[in-house]
């Protein structure tokens, strides 16, 4: 793991994981992509991993000085420690770096949410998928798209498992740990809000787009109050373009840092809508029923528009009001929850490797595990 968006994905694997002693020893790696404590450590304690094994402690960098921080200590690491298996999830340079790496070392592969494909070769998120999708052995997918995506790119049939989300199998979990703290600290009503998450390079790396969302978000802020935790990408941009003014000083726009996992489910779960950019919440909107505006030009996540609840609007000043003034007037009814994203992913994943790995016998029974 590296990123925030990891940190859900391999919790519940380590979870299912731990039923297996016998059979599964897991090293939890920690490259340092992400590090201050509301993206990393927080986090952690919020989906109770454990301390990682290891930690790279890369930081943050060009796209090819973070990538080669990584590979250089993991190859190191690998040579020096026999490994069966890399498993690898989503998208971000973490993923990359740890996937080049283990295949040159000729170490299998998993990867979990393979699949996925926004075919916008400007997210760099993109070519992390292709990459690593070319590299890993098994490949485990959220959703039908993700296996129509694999066969086309030629990816043989019989490696390609449909096994469900493993971010939902967090959002479960979490279900019964959440409260609504954070509304009250905030003085926020449910219902009565919307939710925004921004950080992605199209959106906030430039002033004139970020300035244009943002006037966006002002003026839907009329109509409901707006929660905006902020990437720490979201908001150093906003510093050095020199947008302090226009971000600040809206009464009813609340810029907080980025909120615990927790809290911020909270805050999705009692929001009106949600306006985001980010992956993962486009499909926790999904499971929560709770309407999703995405903006973006394009998802990699089509099933989280089939279910109903998202909506893909691009970032057009009227495309952002339009859609919110009428998500606000008219909440859909009939959102429906995808295929197999059920709380029980990680047990497929795993149980589906050990079967690979012809390493299940009558003798070895699963240890029950508190997750
Ligand atoms: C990364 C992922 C993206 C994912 C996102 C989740 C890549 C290419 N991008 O984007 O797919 O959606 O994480 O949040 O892997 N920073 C801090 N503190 C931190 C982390 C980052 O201040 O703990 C700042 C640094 O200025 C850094 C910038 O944010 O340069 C971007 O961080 P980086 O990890 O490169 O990309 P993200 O935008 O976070
Ligand atoms: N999230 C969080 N705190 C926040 C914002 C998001 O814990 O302040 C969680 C969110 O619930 C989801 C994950 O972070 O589980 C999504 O990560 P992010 O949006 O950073 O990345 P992406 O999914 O776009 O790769």
């Amino acid at each position: 793991v590296g990123a925030r968006p990891n940190f859900m994905k391999i919790a519940p694997l380590l979870t299912a994981q731990q039923r297996y002693p016998e059979l599964i020893e897991p090293v939890l790696l920690h490259t340092g992509q992400h590090y201050d404590y509301q993206m990393s450590q927080k986090i952690f304690g919020d989906l109770q991993l454990p301390e990682p094994d290891i930690f790279l402690n890369v930081g943050s960098g060009t796209h090819a000085q973070q990538t080669a921080k990584i590979m250089v200590p993991f190859e190191e690491h690998l040579m020096e420690n026999e490994t069966d298996l890399i498993l690898v999830v989503g998208d971000v340079n973490s993923t990359l770096a740890c996937a080049v790496v283990a295949s040159k070392l000729h170490i299998k592969i998993a990867h979990v949410e393979a699949g996925l494909r926004s075919f916008d070769r400007e997210m760099p998120e993109e070519i992390n998928r292709l990459v690593t999708d070319q590299l890993s052995d098994y490949l485990f997918v959220t959703e039908p798209s993700g296996r129509e995506n694999l066969l086309n790119e030629g990816r043989p049939e019989d490696s390609i498992f449909f096994t469900g989300n493993v971010m939902i199998d967090s959002l479960i979990n979490a279900m019964d740990k959440v409260d609504r703290s954070i509304l009250k600290q905030h003085d926020l009503t449910p219902g009565e809000y919307i939710a925004v998450t921004l950080h992605r390079p199209s959106n906030v790396d430039n002033p004139d787009v970020l300035s244009g969302i943002f006037k966006a978000l002002i003026d839907i802020s009329e109509r409901k109050k707006v929660v905006f935790p902020m990437h720490p990408r979201t908001r150093k941009n906003i510093e050095n373009f020199g947008l302090n003014e226009v971000v600040a000083g809206n009464k009813n726009i609340l810029i907080t840092e980025p909120v615990g996992y927790l809290d911020f489910v909270a805050l999705e779960r009692d929001a009106a809508i949600i306006l985001t950019d980010s992956g993962g919440i486009q499909e926790e909107s999904c499971f929560m029923k709770v309407p999703c505006l995405t903006l973006r030009y394009n998802t990699e996540r089509p099933a989280t528009v089939d279910c109903g609840a998202n909506r893909i609007i691009g970032i057009e000043y009227e495309k952002i009001i339009s859609n919110a003034v009428d998500l606000l007037d008219n909440p859909p009814q009939n959102i429906s929850i995808p295929e197999k994203w059920d709380g029980h992913a990680a047990e497929r994943i795993v149980e589906t490797l050990l079967d690979i790995f012809a390493l299940k016998s009558k003798n070895n029974k699963p240890t029950t595990v508190k997750s």
